[in-house]
Formats: C-alpha cells, sequence, structure tokens
C-alpha cells in the first residue's frame, strides 16, 4: 500500500462559539470542544486512511484555558502515527477574540481511531510518510504512547454485567 504524508491528512475546523455552548459557568462547556477535537481528528484519520473510521481511545485531553461564548474556535488535526488499523491524531485547539484579536492556544488532545472495512471489521491503512523533524519526532513519542495504552487498556476491559 502507498504511504501518504502527514500534510495530506492536515485539517482545520473553525466555528463561533454560541450561546448553546455554554456551561453553567457561561464558558464553552469541555464536551462541546471534545467533540469538535473528534471530528477534526476523524476527519485527519479519514483522509489518510479514505475509509470510515471510529474512535478507540481518546488519550491525554487537556485544557489549559477557558474557551468564551463568542470566541471563534479553530481546531486543527493531523495524524502523527499509524500502526496497521489504527491512526492517531494530534489535534490542537486556539481559541480567538474577534474583538482584540488576542489568540489562545486552550487545548491539545490526542485522539486514535481505527479503520473499519466494508463488514465493519478493522482493516489495514497506508504508512505515513514523515517529511519534517518535527512530524518525525511526533511519530517516535507517538509510538511510545501507543504501547502505553495498550497497556492501560489490559486494565480497562469491558465489565461483564
Ligand atoms: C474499534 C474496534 C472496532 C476495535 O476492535 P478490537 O476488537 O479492539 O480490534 P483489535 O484488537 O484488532 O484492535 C484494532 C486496532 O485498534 C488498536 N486499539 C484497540 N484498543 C485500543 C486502545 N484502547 N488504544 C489504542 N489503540 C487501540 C489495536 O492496537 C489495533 O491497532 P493495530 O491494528 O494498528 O495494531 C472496537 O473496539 C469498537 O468497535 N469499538 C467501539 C468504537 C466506537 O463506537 N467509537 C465511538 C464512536 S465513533
Amino acid at each position: 500500500m502507498e504511504g501518504r504524508t502527514v500534510r495530506q491528512s492536515r485539517v482545520t475546523l473553525t466555528q463561533i462559539m454560541g450561546l448553546t455552548d455554554a456551561n453553567v459557568l457561561r464558558n464553552v462547556h469541555g464536551g462541546v470542544i471534545m467533540k469538535l477535537c473528534d471530528e477534526a481528528g476523524g476527519t485527519a484519520a479519514m483522509r489518510h486512511a479514505r475509509q470510515p473510521v471510529v474512535t478507540v481511545a481518546v488519550d491525554s485531553m487537556g485544557f489549559h484555558s477557558p474557551v468564551h461564548i463568542g470566541n471563534l474556535l479553530t481546531v486543527q488535526a493531523e495524524v502523527t502515527w499509524v500502526g496497521h488499523t489504527s491512526l492517531e491524531t494530534r489535534i490542537i485547539v486556539t481559541a480567538e477574540n474577534l474583538m482584540t484579536g488576542q489568540v489562545t492556544h486552550t487545548n491539545t488532545a490526542y485522539y486514535v481511531y481505527v479503520a473499519l472495512d466494508e463488514t465493519g471489521s478493522p482493516t489495514a491503512v497506508p504508512p505515513i510518510i514523515c517529511e519534517t523533524d518535527e512530524e518525525r519526532a511526533l511519530f517516535d513519542e507517538a509510538a511510545i504512547r501507543q504501547e502505553q495504552r495498550l497497556s492501560r487498556r489490559r486494565h480497562e476491559r469491558p465489565i461483564n454485567l
């Protein structure tokens, strides 16, 4: 299977945060940001795989500072690593105050997806081509993260109800 570059997966989503996005403190609800991250990460993963993908893990979703109603949220995602059927994406969220132009980096997250074939079974994805030193460093770090995720998975088995 022919490889695809990190660049080919890159995606940017933007959305103005409105009143329906608010939590009780009148900032943007964390779940709204997580959903947009999932949409951006899933889009980057599908751009790479050119197959449907499902989210298999949300790894380290950090909230550095609040997002305010009226801010323009920008969510950038790219594939950082691929295994056989799984892909890791890095997602960076920034919030722009449209009155002052100040842009704040509010979140970094790593979401992992699995590509599925027409029967719903995991299917192989193309290799990733890292073109820059930063992409190579992210790939090496992602491989370590994936090992840690799989090690944690052993303690997160579904409970027999
Ligand atoms: C994703 C799913 C199909 C994987 O099924 P599975 O039986 O665990 O499949 P496998 O064990 O063969 O794992 C498939 C890949 O996922 C990876 N994976 C599985 N669990 C993982 C986890 N917790 N973290 C990271 N990767 C994981 C495996 O390492 C494997 O990757 P590889 O092929 O690159 O080596 C299944 O778990 C599922 O359907 N989950 C629900 C998905 C969902 O509904 N998401 C929310 C809505 S999109």
